[in-house]
């Protein structure tokens, strides 16, 4: 089978560097091109780690360049940046897997939380990368928004019980990331000093990937309005994601034996009768569930390796899906254990 090539952009980043680690173990993706935002150097000098393993020059992105050599590209990009590329792009006939959440919402929604779209025409068709939900539609996709961290441990515990789920009483999601949810640059918040031996709530009830789970859970539920509260909290951990969710049951169900026959023919979603760990999810792009009740209240744990199926490998099964492959082809699925 001929390979598709394939351009990363953002290649200095956390989630960039994972797209680099799939893509190169990948038999039907060839890595083409790599850009960060200045260039200059070889990828191996970047990441002594990958001396001996690949090297191919990191350019300063283009997306002209792009289109002359990857049919394919993933942005791997802050918001806002990554919209100007993707733009581009699409126009140049090259798919993108976009990671950034330029994406996501819809327009009102994204102005009010993020800033101006500058590409309102692409936004209307893209498709929101959540494979066990909005499968059809990634297939036909030219443009894929990949969700948030938070969104996809999130949605994925708590879409399945939207026909279940009383929308009279509040939705909490307690929910925990490791460090390099943040991205690669230091700030007080995510300094060592700060981090170790500490666990501290940002953003409460104010983050902006709550507005993107209200959203889809609307889509999903036909139209109900659930009252999300969310609040995120940073961990002394490098990566996985844990959202810890409670909610309100209006008919009496068995949350897990659901929950198990609702996702059994799904390859990246394991159901736990146990409660489940970050541990177990580290290094894959599963993600773990676990789900119990108490009379009508209802208790939804999942986790995430969050640059993994909270982003790089979730990017790389959408495109499999984009490019009618397998799913599963090349995607890692053993964990970080030990
Ligand atoms: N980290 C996560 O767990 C996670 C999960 C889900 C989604 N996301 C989203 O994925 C995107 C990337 O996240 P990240 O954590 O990987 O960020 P990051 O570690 O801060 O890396 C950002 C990357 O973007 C590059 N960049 C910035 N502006 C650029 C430009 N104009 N042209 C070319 N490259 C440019 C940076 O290059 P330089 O090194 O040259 O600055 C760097 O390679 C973000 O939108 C983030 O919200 C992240």
């Amino acid at each position: 089978m001929k390979k598709i090539d394939v351009a990363i952009v953002g290649a200095s980043g956390f989630t960039g560097l994972e797209l680099i680690k799939i893509i190169i173990n990948h038999p039907n993706f060839r890595l083409k091109y790599v850009a960060n935002s200045e260039g200059g150097m070889s990828l191996s000098e970047l990441y002594p780690a990958l001396k001996s393993v690949v090297d191919i020059d990191i350019k300063k992105g283009d997306a002209k360049e792009i289109a002359k050599c990857a049919s394919l590209a993933f942005l791997a990009l802050p918001h806002k940046s990554a919209m100007g590329f993707a733009k581009e792009l699409l126009d140049l006939g090259v798919k993108v897997v976009d990671l950034s959440a330029d994406y996501r919402l819809e327009l009102e929604t994204y102005e009010r939380y993020y800033c101006t779209h500058q590409d309102k025409e692409h936004l209307s068709r893209a498709v929101y990368g959540l494979p066990e939900f909005f499968r059809d539609d990634i297939k036909r996709a030219k443009l894929v928004a990949n969700p948030g961290c938070y969104p996809t441990a999130t949605l994925l515990g708590l879409l399945p019980f939207c026909k279940y789920i009383d929308e009279s009483y509040p939705i909490f999601i307690d929910a925990k990331s490791g460090v390099s949810g943040a991205g690669k640059k230091c700030s007080d918040k995510t300094h060592f000093v700060f981090i170790d031996e500490n666990v501290s709530a940002y953003n409460p009830l104010s983050h902006r990937h709550e507005p993107e789970i209200k959203e889809k859970m609307k889509i999903i539920s036909k139209g109900v309005e659930y009252d999300i509260n969310f609040v995120p909290h940073l961990l002394p951990l490098i990566r996985g994601e844990m959202c810890d969710i409670y909610c309100k049951l209006k008919e009496d169900i068995d949350p897990l034996e659901y929950l198990k026959e609702f996702y059994k023919d799904e390859k990246f979603i394991r159901v736990f009768d146990k409660p489940v760990t970050i541990k177990g999810v580290g290094g894959t792009n599963f993600c773990d569930i676990f789900a119990k009740k108490s009379n009508s209240n209802l208790y939804i744990c999942s986790t995430i390796d969050n640059i993994l199926k909270g982003s790089s490998s979730a990017a790389v099964v959408n495109a499999n899906i984009m490019s009618g492959f397998e799913e599963d082809l090349g995607i890692p699925t053993i964990a970080y254990v030990p």
